[in-house]
């Protein structure tokens, strides 16, 4: 099984990025864990600053992974494009967010890629990431 990971704008700070909402572990620490519990799936990691590579890495996902894991960060709130191209694969779609997008800013509670996502993980830090990747191994099983 082979999942490919997205993180959007300003995931590259995690770690230095407003710990106390964020945490205080770069993703690529934390990748390095997830493949330790994962060590039977093949994880990829992609993470980009501009909307347009996003999506251009969600259309070469769509027949190379069994499933994208998402976190579209503030394009999550924004973007239109990003919710079509969603639309327009057949690749399963996790959105994922380290926080509680619901529990903070009224702007943050709007997501427009949700609708074209399997479904929506959010709040458990970067936790949130296993349990989305847990959520599509499951999913492949069924
Ligand atoms: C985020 C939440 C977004 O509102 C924010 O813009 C991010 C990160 C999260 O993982 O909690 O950059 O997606």
């Amino acid at each position: 099984m082979k999942i490919l990971i997205i993180n959007g704008p300003n995931l590259n700070l995690l770690g230095k990025r407003e710990p106390s909402i964020y945490g205080s572990s770069s993703f690529e620490e934390y990748l390095n864990s997830l493949k330790s519990i994962f060590p039977k799936i093949t994880l990829d990691y992609f993470q980009s600053n501009h909307e347009g590579e996003i999506i251009d890495e969600i259309h070469k996902a769509d027949g190379n992974y069994n499933g994208v894991v998402l976190n579209a960060a503030a394009y999550t709130h924004t973007s239109v494009a990003i919710a079509d191209s969603i639309a327009a694969v057949s690749v399963p779609v996790v959105e994922v967010h380290i926080s509680n997008i619901h529990k903070r800013e009224t702007f943050r509670q709007k997501s427009f890629i949700a609708p074209y996502c399997v479904g929506s993980i959010s709040g458990f830090g970067l936790d949130s990431y296993r349990l989305a990747i847990f959520s599509l191994e499951s999913r492949s099983l069924k």
